[in-house]
């Protein structure tokens, strides 16, 4: 249709390949710039890290008498206690070595690839093909590449509160509008359900669900799953899971992936190698597309290919290593991160529950823990960015100010430190809550409210 329309056009009398005109067309006044202007994209200025935007504007100048203890950074590899097994290693070394990983992949990763992840998380009720992988450059482009097919600008995401600043980050840059839903951490952070549902409407096209969670630690049982999907079935909206922390679960606690419990929702889920084998500068992630009832069909699958597309993601390395890394990791190596962090969740939680004017959640599982500031209780302080700030400056000990995951008056514990820093950190952190803390007046206001 279109070529006709341009062939309608061209039968009168044609442009030159120069742009000359040759016909009735007015010649158009060339016009040139006089100077030079120029400006950054609206993109570029619509796309903000909120992480980056907080701790940039702080003033982190630690106390020369105590070493820093940094507990911001969602690396696991920055101690060097946690490093990654042998066998991932010995992976990656024989992928190189065979010289057969050098080139361009196909876009949306090698099919032997694909199918290798598609073993590793299929389930009897969850079955995958390898044409329902996609490999992508970390859980981070499996996101954008996800938000991507789901949403037009003018669309809203649902998201959670505290969550992960990525969604935020990236929907606002495609002109897409944020909403938040609540987590409650007096049930374990669990969804606010009828605050989720309050926010749909009929431009709402996409609900991000992050189990476990960044930065909660939280990981939601089977039964606040299936409720999730109940409200996703009821008001057709697909889901796209971030499973980035999947099977990184405390001992005792069974979180199922939220596509096994419904073959009624659509479910794109993310994930990748950063946090479960410790390598997330090896950049590799990937796009489950769930689909049994055929809701995606053919077209939001097509639509993930060609966005793809635009920039190879996956490094064909790592690829080449990741069926042995699936494969051959042994079980004790995942299950020795998760007694770290545990222990860590452990120590840190009890040492901070003891300490007037700090009320710490404790975590199921991923690899952190949010600990809320009683402000009231500290009036020299304005908020948790210059709580934390101050903490850095008197203890050289830096949590992240949980205003950068859109949740005040809290701040966020890495849990991937070695024990005998969790330990220190936590001390540091009660002598400054020591110093600082007002306990309730005495004067009898209170008593009157
Ligand atoms: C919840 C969540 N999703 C996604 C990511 C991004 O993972 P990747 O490093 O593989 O891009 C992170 C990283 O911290 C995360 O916490």
């Amino acid at each position: 249709m279109d070529n006709q329309a341009y062939l309608v056009q061209m039968k009168s009398k044609p442009l030159t390949l120069s742009g000359k005109v040759g016909g009735p067309f007015p010649a158009k006044p060339r016009s040139r710039r006089q100077r030079w202007e120029v400006k950054p994209s609206e993109m570029s200025r619509n796309t903000l890290n909120p992480i980056r935007a907080i701790v940039d504007g702080m003033k982190l100048i630690p106390n020369p008498a105590k070493p820093m203890i940094s507990l911001s950074i969602g690396d696991p590899t920055v101690f060097g206690n946690l490093p990654t097994d042998a066998a991932v290693l010995q992976a990656m070394k024989d992928a190189i070595d065979s010289q057969r990983f050098n080139g361009y992949a196909p876009s949306v990763g090698y099919l032997r690839s694909r199918q290798a992840v598609a073993n590793f998380c299929s389930r009897p009720e969850a079955p995958l093909e390898a044409e329902d992988v996609i490999l992508t450059s970390g859980c981070s482009q499996a996101i954008e590449l996800s938000i991507g097919v789901l949403c037009n600008p003018g669309d809203n995401i649902l998201v959670p509160r505290p969550g992960f600043s990525l969604y935020k980050t990236l929907a606002i840059s495609m002109g897409i509008e944020v909403k938040f839903y609540d987590l409650l951490p007096e049930k374990s952070w669990e969804i606010d359900l009828q605050h989720l549902e309050s926010l749909v409407d009929e431009r709402t096209s996409c609900l991000i669900v992050t189990n476990p969670s960044n930065p909660c630690g939280s990981v939601f049982s089977r039964e606040h799953l299936q409720n999730i999907l109940t409200v996703a079935s009821k008001l057709c909206v697909p889901i796209l899971a971030d499973e980035i922390y999947s099977d990184m679960v405390f001992p005792g606690c069974n979180s199922p992936s939220l596509a096994s419990l419904s073959s009624e929702v659509p479910v794109l889920a993310c994930g990748g190698l950063a946090k479960r084998w410790l390598v997330p500068g090896w950049r590799m992630g990937w796009i489950l597309i769930h689909d049994r009832n055929r809701v995606f069909g053919s077209e939001i699958r097509q639509g993930l290919v060609r966005l793809s597309q635009r920039i190879l993601g996956a490094c064909t390395v790592v690829q080449g290593a990741l069926e042995s890394i699936l494969n051959d990791t042994p079980p004790g190596f995942y299950s020795s991160t998760i007694s770290c962090l545990q222990s860590n969740a452990e120590i840190c939680f009890s040492e901070l529950s003891a300490v007037p004017g700090l009320n710490p959640v404790m975590p199921s599982g991923a690899m952190y823990l949010m600990v809320g500031i009683e402000m009231d209780h500290f009036p020299e302080f304005q908020n948790d960015v210059d709580f934390t700030e101050r903490l850095v400056t008197e203890q050289s000990v830096f949590c992240l100010p949980a205003s950068a995951f859109e949740y005040p008056d809290f701040f966020r514990i890495v849990l991937t430190v070695p024990e005998e820093l969790m330990l220190e950190a936590c001390g540091r952190i009660r002598e400054f809550c020591r110093a600082w803390y007002r306990p309730p007046s005495c004067d009898g206001n209170d008593l009157d409210q």
